[in-house]
């Protein structure tokens, strides 16, 4: 019978019997998936596992202190590592403005910065020695799913997988071996069993957010500037959509700043030329297809008053009323 205390058990269990007395590490997006992962490891083998969190400098408001709070809270305080690192993505940004060329340096700069902190802590755990030769294996958390597994073409678990080659420095005889502990489960379940482990609401209902947080919200090049004005304004959006209840019928709604678009306004005596944002509020089952979400006129009243008001470099609010196909998502 499935519970989810069964599921708990029986995976700390395996575990146990994975790793033994080895270390293991897991990188936390921000996401319920390798939250989850990681609280079922940390249950099983406690501080030998340490949990790395890349701040990019491409999140939303205050997210990466509240995810660093609540995740070392429920946990009773699980070992995490907080790397950050926005002068080193924003400079690796600079001047950029193609999309896939934003991910895939986001990509390339968060491997980089993954297996630097990979590197001091199986030093200092003594898995790497001080001439930089790998003494033992160790072992990679991640939060992969029944439906990543089925995508993938199945096959076993707890693959190795070699360690690339210089480019954070971690040893080439290394080796990693996966521990997927949520490889049997889907969205739902992996849900109940984050809440059964005490993770709080705000982790285990968490909408979907990309990897390359807002560096693929803002059309055209990312800056720091231009990060702040489009946190304050995705703030207001998620906040008036919270207040209103709307959080777990919208899948998510993106909010995305047109840096390159100026457009004319007035306000009190004068006339402005600011920033359009774009309202992206979606329903949807898995992300593959969406509809544009049918969002209450006053919701979107409340967010189009606030923004203007307090945000001042953006005058006009726009909403998107594209389904999937034909827009993705996200606008980048
Ligand atoms: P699109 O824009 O393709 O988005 O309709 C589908 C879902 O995927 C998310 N998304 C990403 N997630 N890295 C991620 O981890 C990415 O580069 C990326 N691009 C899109 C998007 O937020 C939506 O939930």
């Amino acid at each position: 019978e499935w519970t989810t205390g069964s599921v708990i058990e029986e995976q700390v269990e395996r575990i146990r019997a994975q790793i033994g007395e080895g270390t293991a590490i897991c990188a936390l997006s921000g996401g319920v998936d390798s939250a989850v992962a990681a609280a079922l490891v940390q249950k099983a083998i406690g501080d030998r596992l340490t949990c790395v969190y890349v701040d990019h400098g491409l999140m939303r408001l205050n997210e990466s202190e509240q995810i660093e709070k609540a995740f070392g809270e429920s946990t009773g305080g699980a070992k995490l590592i907080v790397v950050d690192a926005e002068e080193q993505f924003l400079s690796a940004l600079a001047g950029v403005t193609d999309p896939e060329q934003k991910r895939k340096i986001i990509g390339r700069e968060f491997i980089r910065t993954f297996e630097r902190a990979q590197a001091d802590i199986l030093r200092e755990r003594g898995v790497i020695d001080e001439a930089g030769h790998a003494e033992a294996k160790a072992f990679l958390v991640q939060g992969t799913l029944y439906p990543d597994v089925v995508e993938s073409g199945g096959g076993e678990g707890a693959a190795n997988i070699k360690s690339h080659h210089n480019v954070g420095g971690l040893p080439e005889d290394l080796s990693f071996e996966l521990v997927e502990p949520l490889r049997a489960l889907f969205k739902d379940e992996v849900r109940a069993v984050g809440s059964e482990l005490g993770l709080p609401d705000a982790i285990v209902w968490r909408q979907p957010f990309p990897g390359p947080g807002l560096g693929i919200r803002i059309i055209g090049e990312v800056t720091k500037e231009r990060l702040d004005v489009l946190r304050r304004a995705d703030a207001i959006a998620r906040e008036e959509m919270t207040a209103a209840g709307l959080d777990r019928e919208i899948w998510q709604c993106p909010v995305v700043l047109l840096a390159d678009v100026r457009s004319v306004g007035v306000q009190g005596d004068g006339r402005t030329y600011g920033h359009p944002i774009v309202l992206r509020p979606v329903t949807s089952d898995d992300a593959m297809t969406a509809d544009w979400a049918k969002l209450p006129y006053e919701v979107l009243g409340r967010i189009s008053t606030r923004i203007t008001n307090e945000v001042a470099e953006i005058n006009r609010v726009t909403l998107d009323v594209t389904s999937k196909p034909p827009g993705t998502i996200e606008w980048e």
